[in-house]
């Protein structure tokens, strides 16, 4: 099977869809932030804090380029990787790019809860978060919008949620379930 990489805004489910999706299925996921971050040895907030925003992109690039060689593998990929260099077009050659789509409202509502692990949000109040938020991910579309594919993630809420998700995907994509 070719490599597939979700992408999409911070907060659209990439990792949470792709966790449920392993579950599933006989293919192997990578969590491209956790694998920067094994190879780091230090989180991404560090990485940040320590090396600066176009180290972590480098690093990123460098992880990028090693698992879209791997087979029958799905990426999550951070919520930037799309929007650098030629990211899109590398991964766009190498395999399947789907974009995860997240109204605004719930965008808002997980980021608000999970901004804590992301450095280029931890620090904005709720109404800056919202403003940011509108401001990046209109910048991002260009990026974004070369993916191959979009599917809605509006609705990953709950276990069912999630489930009724990953049955969709599967069916979609025609990824090889577990026996
Ligand atoms: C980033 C998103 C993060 C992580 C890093 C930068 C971004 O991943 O790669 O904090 O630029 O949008 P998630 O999309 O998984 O939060």
């Amino acid at each position: 099977m070719k490599a597939i990489f979700l992408i999409g805004y911070m907060g659209s489910g990439k990792s949470t869809l792709g966790k449920a999706l392993a579950q599933r299925c006989d293919i192997r996921f990578i969590d491209l932030d956790d694998y920067i971050e094994e190879r780091a040895g230090k989180k991404i907030r560090e990485i940040f804090a320590e090396d600066g925003e176009a180290a972590f992109r480098d690093l990123e690039r460098r992880m990028l380029l090693e698992v879209s060689d791997m087979d029958n593998v799905l990426v999550a990929c951070g919520g930037g990787t799309p929007c650098f260099g030629d990211n899109m077009e590398l991964m766009n050659s190498r395999g399947i790019t789907v974009l995860l789509q997240t109204s605004h409202e719930r965008l808002f509502e997980r980021l608000k809860r999970g901004r804590h692990k992301r450095p280029l949000i931890a620090s904005l109040t709720d109404e800056e978060l919202d403003g940011f938020i509108t401001e990046q991910l209109a910048r991002r579309m260009v990026h974004y919008g070369k993916s191959a594919e979009v599917f809605d993630s509006t609705l990953l809420e709950d276990e069912n949620q999630v489930e009724t998700k990953c049955e969709a995907f599967i069916d979609r994509f025609n990824l090889p379930r577990k026996k």
